[in-house]
């Protein structure tokens, strides 16, 4: 169904970004992508866009008086550009309550940890610290609380010995490209969506190659 138009919002490097951007003109994808937005005119993701041929703008935080006042220029620009869905890829911003009420049940991030734990930034170095054995991410709707919503997608990533915040951060950050396309196919067909305070999906069926362990035979 091209015409179910996202917005990606990014703040830096933007490759879960190009994986979108990747996913969405591949033929038969459900969605396409109308805006890239930075809230930093220096990311070096825009480039990236640009060279795609996405139209992209750039709204700098710095110039406005509060949160509210940035977050509701963003939205006019949003909104604008008719999207249906915003993802969140890297914004390095809280959003304002209101923002978020705005764009309630359209609004996705994905984060680097197998949420709800791990929330918040340093997330490579504070899974090290803490001995975990297995890492992961998470593909959520947006609720205010920092990195807290309706869990769409997750994948497993597991932690090896010799693991710096870097080597994981690289493992865990292959599975995002693959897992916020997933999810935003899941949204653009209608098949997912927010139901008490989790996410239902229709036709369901146990995504076997995005498990690091598969159910026994
Ligand atoms: C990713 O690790 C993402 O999970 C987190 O910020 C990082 C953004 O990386 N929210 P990139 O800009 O998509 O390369």
């Amino acid at each position: 169904m091209a015409g179910y138009k996202i917005a990606i919002l990014i703040s830096g490097r933007g490759s879960n970004m190009a994986a979108l951007i990747q996913a969405c003109q591949a033929d038969g994808f459900p969605a396409e992508v109308a805006l890239v937005l930075s809230n930093r005119p220096d990311a070096p993701g825009l480039a990236i866009a640009k060279a795609a041929g996405i139209p992209t703008e750039v709204i700098e935080h710095g110039g406005f008086e509060n949160r509210e006042a940035f977050d509701a220029a963003m939205t006019d620009v949003l909104a604008a550009a008719g999207v249906r869905l915003i993802c969140m890829a890297g914004f390095m911003r809280l959003l304002s309550e209101e923002f978020c009420q705005r764009w309630r049940d359209s609004l996705i991030n994905i984060h680097p940890s197998l949420l709800p734990a791990f929330k918040g930034l340093h997330v490579h170095e504070r899974m090290l610290d803490a001995g975990v054995r297995i890492a992961g991410c998470t593909v959520h709707y947006v609720r205010p609380a920092m990195d807290e919503g309706p869990i769409l997608v997750q994948a497993a990533v597991p932690i090896a010995a010799d693991d710096t915040p870097d080597s994981l951060a690289a493992r865990i950050l292959q599975q995002e490209h693959r897992i916020y396309p997933l999810a935003v196919r899941l949204i653009a067909e209608g098949r997912a969506r927010p139901a008490g305070g989790m996410v239902a999906i229709d036709n369901y069926s146990l995504p076997r190659q995005w498990l690091i362990n598969p159910p026994l035979e």
